[in-house]
């Protein structure tokens, strides 16, 4: 009797340990499209396998900008979710609104710093402290092909400067193909345009112009330059596309019907998700005239203060599961990009994937190393999404002139 009231108290007492282990986090991100929701899904099934409820707090809309609306409205209201994706000077931001947890007894425990590149761990830091947890590096300044739109076209080689890709977008469009998928929303328009400066200008003018917001490189001949050859992609993309979903621009190229993309690595995740093959189906290589550059683009999450303790544990067991290796690696096959986690091994990843670790190191090394503007990563957000909606409006009305969108772009720099 005695025993097995002691046993029963036992396994009372155990169930309550379980009860104060196992929470449950709210993982507010943006990751919708096939390939993405298949990323997302191997932390939830890592939460999962540690007894933790996830509860997927998914808002659609690629760059974020409508997760960022609804986070601030959840945020207000004092009930914020355990993490949400946010990146870069907004982490600052947030951070400065006195609403994020420190993390620093996971990250000393789990030995960030010494796993993290220093600039990475700085941007996840506020005071010294973190308050984010980086789950990878993006590389936007990239182009994608499509192999049976590029060998219709009689297009040999992936372009390496824009006046070959030009050439290139020529004859696709006389084999009847359209020469660029692209996706008419301002991010995806801001996206074009940052490797356009990064390829016109290089690494050195791309941090004056769109990283320093230099007033004389804002207003030079080469961002004029620029805005000339951005208005000539323009004159490669389809009717259809306006409002059109980044995704949806990839699956033009996975179906033949769309040459080039100009996107981040993310697209990499759709192709795989479909099932096709890098150097077979499709082919990546730096945008035009950017080989030796990088504009990078770190995913984190920042980790919201939290007063119940098992939601807690449930938050710092979520930050380690990010930083795991196990995680980077799956996730970041998934993903299309690269782990962030130093010392990784390379092997199970592709050749996109392999490139943009060399050129990552590489460009660290020479200055090519560049935060992305279109991807929240070098300017506060309120000069960020000034300085996009010019460029949109540029891109979307022919009818601007070049020095009326350099005057535009250099007012909107100043906004804070
Ligand atoms: C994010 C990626 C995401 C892409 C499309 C980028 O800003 O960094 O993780 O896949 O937007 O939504």
């Amino acid at each position: 009797m005695f025993k097995l009231s002691k046993l029963a108290a036992l396994a009372v007492a155990a169930g309550a340990a379980l009860t104060v282990q196992a929470g449950e986090v709210e993982v507010l991100h943006y990751w919708t499209s096939g390939g993405e929701a298949k990323s997302a899904a191997e932390l939830k099934k890592m939460m999962q396998a540690k007894g933790h409820t996830w509860r997927d707090f998914a808002v659609a809309g690629g760059g974020g900008d409508s997760a960022m609306t609804v986070l601030k409205s959840r945020v207000v209201s004092g009930n914020p979710p355990s993490a949400a994706q946010v990146k870069g000077p907004a982490i600052q931001e947030w951070a400065s609104e006195g609403v994020l947890a420190n993390m620093d007894g996971v990250a000393k425990a789990e030995k960030w710093d010494e796993s993290l590149p220093k600039v990475v761990a700085d941007v996840m830091k506020y005071k010294g402290s973190y308050v984010a947890a980086p789950v990878n590096v993006h590389r936007v300044n990239w182009l994608w092909a499509s192999s049976d739109a590029l060998k219709k076209a009689g297009v040999a080689a992936m372009p390496k400067t824009w006046d070959e890709f030009f050439a290139a977008a020529d004859k696709l469009k006389a084999a009847g193909l359209i020469p660029v998928a692209h996706g008419g929303q301002n991010w995806q328009d801001f996206t074009t345009f940052e490797s356009v400066v990064l390829g016109v200008g290089g690494a050195k003018f791309y941090q004056d112009a769109l990283v320093k917001l230099d007033d004389k490189a804002l207003g030079s001949d080469t961002m004029k330059k620029s805005l000339e050859t951005f208005r000539r992609v323009k004159s490669y993309i389809d009717p259809g596309s306006p409002g059109r979903d980044w995704n949806l621009a990839t699956a033009m190229l996975i179906q033949g019907k769309a040459g080039f993309q100009l996107m981040g690595d993310w697209a990499k995740g759709e192709f795989v998700a479909a099932g096709k093959v890098p150097g077979k189906d499709f082919m990546c290589a730096a945008a035009p005239g950017t080989a030796s550059s990088f504009t990078f683009n770190v995913d984190s999450f920042i980790l919201f203060k939290l007063k119940d303790a098992s939601a807690q544990k449930a938050q710092s067991d979520l930050a380690a599961a990010i930083m795991s290796p196990e995680f980077q690696e799956v996730f970041n096959l998934n993903k299309g990009s690269i782990p962030v986690r130093l010392g990784m091994k390379m092997d199970k990843f592709d050749d996109c994937a392999k490139l943009s670790s060399k050129d990552f190191v590489e460009s660290a090394k020479t200055g090519g190393l560049v935060p992305s503007i279109a991807h929240g990563m070098a300017v506060a957000p309120a000069a960020e999404g000034a300085i996009k909606d010019v460029v949109s409006q540029f891109w979307n009305d022919d009818k601007i002139s070049v020095a009326d969108a350099m005057k535009k772009i250099a007012q909107a720099a100043k906004t804070r």
